[in-house]
C-alpha cells in the first residue's frame, strides 16, 4: 500500500526468429529477492482466485499465457488491471487485497513472491484487512 505502488513492471524481451525470451532477476527487475514462485493453471474460466491480502508479502503477477483480470484494493480505492502479455507483471505490495477472475481458456498465472508460504501471513477476511490497513504494515 498505497495502491499507486501497485504498478505494472515490463520485463526485457529478446526476440529473434527462433522466438521471444524474457528473463527476470530478483532485486533488479522486481524490487525484492524472489523466494518463491508458484503458478495457477487448469483454471476454469469462471474461477475466482485471490480474495485475500498479506501482511508481509510482495508479489509480481504475470499472465504467462492467456489473460485474466486482477483487481487490487488498498482499503480506500480499487483498481483493475488486465494481464495478457507475458512480459508485463503487476507488482502487488503488502496490505493490498487482490481478486483474480475472468480467466481465459488455458490461462497460466505465474507469481513471484518475496517470502516462502506462510499461512499466518494471509488476511482472508475483508473487515480484518480494512482494520490492518488502518494499523499499517507490521514491519
Ligand atoms: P491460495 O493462496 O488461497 O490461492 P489463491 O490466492 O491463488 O486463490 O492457496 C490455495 C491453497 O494452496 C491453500 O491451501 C494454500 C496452498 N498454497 C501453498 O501450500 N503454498 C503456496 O505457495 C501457495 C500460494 C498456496
Amino acid at each position: 500500500m498505497p495502491i499507486e505502488d501497485c504498478k505494472l513492471i515490463d520485463l526485457p524481451a529478446i526476440s529473434d526468429p527462433r522466438g521471444d525470451l524474457t528473463f527476470v532477476e530478483g532485486g533488479n527487475h522486481v524490487p525484492f529477492q524472489i523466494r518463491r514462485v508458484y503458478y495457477l493453471y487448469n483454471v476454469p474460466v469462471d474461477s475466482e482466485r485471490g480474495g485475500h491480502a498479506h501482511y508481509d508479502l510482495e508479489q509480481v503477477i504475470f499472465a504467462l499465457s492467456g489473460s485474466f483480470r486482477i483487481t487490487v484494493d488498498d482499503g480506500r480505492e480499487r483498481r483493475e488491471h488486465w494481464l495478457r502479455d507475458p512480459r508485463t507483471g503487476l507488482y502487488v505490495d503488502r496490505l493490498i487485497w487482490r481478486e483474480i477472475d475472468a480467466f481465459s481458456q488455458g490461462a497460466v498465472c505465474m507469481v513471484l513472491a518475496s517470502q516462502p508460504y506462510h499461512e499466518a501471513d494471509y488476511i482472508r477476511n475483508y473487515d480484518a484487512f480494512l482494520k490492518a490497513t488502518k494499523e499499517g504494515p507490521r514491519t
